[in-house]
């Protein structure tokens, strides 16, 4: 599915368009569908389906995500399923084989239809699936050759995502205005929200059965639409990327299950049992624990932590990927703390470059946050530089004294303004 992500500005008559049709929608509401438009965001359409009894899919909500277009209703718009499911003619992405979401000559879309029509139309595929058109061929297989087999599946992954995610195992019998809250809340999101930064909103979820975080990076309504959504797919390709380089080099990071440029969203590895290095260097601060010689030698785990933070950047700087925001919050430990592994996250900024200049601004922003947020941490940076030097080679030393240059250019900065 082409990729029209975020805040995307629709001509007046496609949303004069859109109200119409939401507002005849409420009026008399169509069975086992619910429609909401986003307050934020209108040319998203949140729907879902439900009440699918006789089917291997009865009491499950699924959610559909409808993006509209400025030439809408000319062309239909991109929908896809949210929650997994299990069925010939969608596959694991979401992705949807259905004419009615094609124009002629391939598909059957005419301005006539509308998101009420196509949603039901899709309601209907999910209540009658059709394998002569599959798109996921072994699943179509399998509905023809062995129908129990088939609904056993499609059963256990409606009770999985569609079920158990919504109701918490509950039986429910939905009616629409419950559904409707439901579906909000599902959409706002896949679970609990365990922070909010400038950018993004993390989401406690699961995908596929396993423990997830969804980074959801939504629109700054202050930036223009176009150029906001340019800069939100950059960062979540920039993440997504430099994650998985990290990975692949033997650093440390989150895995990657998914990134979806339509929703903005990047679902990875929850880190269990982890914290911020800042945190624990709060920690440390509130047992007394310093980040320099200066009263007492500092502390061996103040010691260890500096090293193995400054030996994971010179990996990563081998590497010529650049993370762009290095500070405390963005490296996590995991219990028990003192002997973790350094795990980066947060790679929006993130850049794949060989200059010696990008990674010592990249150590600068470090060192700036360091002490900026750790009173008295100079002892604790300059193990840090000394670990990043030596595990590096030529390469580093080159960094560190490229550092020196960028340090006397910010203080010329801070200077003179
Ligand atoms: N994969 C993860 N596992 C556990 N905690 C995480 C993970 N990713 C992020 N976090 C937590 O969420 C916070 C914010 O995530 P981050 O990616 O740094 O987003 P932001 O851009 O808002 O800073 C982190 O400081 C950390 O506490
Ligand atoms: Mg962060």
């Amino acid at each position: 599915m082409a990729s029209k992500a975020s805040n995307v500005v629709l001509p007046g008559r496609v949303h004069s368009r859109i109200s119409k049709e939401l507002q005849r929608f409420n009026s008399n509401p169509d069975f086992g569908i619910t429609l909401s438009q986003r307050p934020s965001e209108l040319h998203i359409i949140d729907a879902t389906i439900h009440s699918l009894e006789d089917s291997p899919y009865e009491k499950g909500v699924f959610r559909v995500l409808i993006i509209l277009h400025a030439n809408y209703p000319f062309e239909p718009p991109q929908v896809k399923l949210v929650t997994p499911i299990y069925h010939p003619n969608i596959d694991s992405a979401g992705l949807i084989c259905l004419d009615l979401l094609k124009s002629p000559p391939s598909g059957t879309w005419r301005p006539i239809h509308n998101i009420a029509t196509l949603v039901t139309s899709l309601r209907q595929l999910l209540l009658a699936p059709n394998p002569s058109d599959p798109l996921m061929p072994e699943i179509a297989k399998e509905w023809i050759s062995n129908k129990s087999a088939f609904e056993a599946k499609a059963r256990e992954w409606t009770r999985k995502y569609a079920y158990g995610s919504l109701s918490n195992g509950k039986e429910q019998n939905y009616c629409s205005s419950l559904c409707y809250q439901l579906s909000e809340t599902l959409f706002n999101m896949r679970g609990k929200l365990l922070c909010q930064g400038a950018e993004a909103k993390i989401y406690e979820g699961e995908w596929l059965g396993k423990n997830a975080l969804v980074k959801h990076r939504f629109s700054k309504t202050y930036r223009l639409a176009e150029l906001d959504s340019h800069i939100t797919k950059e960062r979540l390709k920039n993440e997504a990327r430099a994650l998985t380089r990290c990975r692949m080099v033997g650093i440390r990071t989150p895995i990657v299950y998914d990134v979806d440029f339509i929703t903005s969203e990047l679902i990875m590895e929850r880190v269990e049992n982890s914290i911020t290095v800042r945190n624990l260097m709060y920690k440390y601060a509130e047992d007394d624990i310093c980040f320099d010689d200066e009263a007492v030698p500092m502390a061996s785990q103040v010691k260890n932590l500096a090293t193995k933070i400054g030996s994971v950047l010179s990996k990563l700087h081998k590497n010529n990927i650049i993370h762009g925001d290095l500070t405390t919050s963005n490296m996590l430990v995991v219990e028990p703390y003192d002997s973790s592994e350094i795990i980066l996250i947060d790679f929006g900024m993130s850049s794949m470059v060989e200059k010696a200049e990008d990674k010592a601004v990249d150590l600068y922003v470090l060192e700036r946050a360091i002490l900026s947020a750790h009173p008295k941490s100079e002892g604790f940076v300059s193990i840090l530089l000394e670990a990043y030097e030596k595990s590096g080679g030529r390469a580093a030393a080159d960094t560190i004294t490229k550092l020196n240059e960028v340090r006397l250019r910010g203080r010329k900065k801070l200077c003179f303004g």
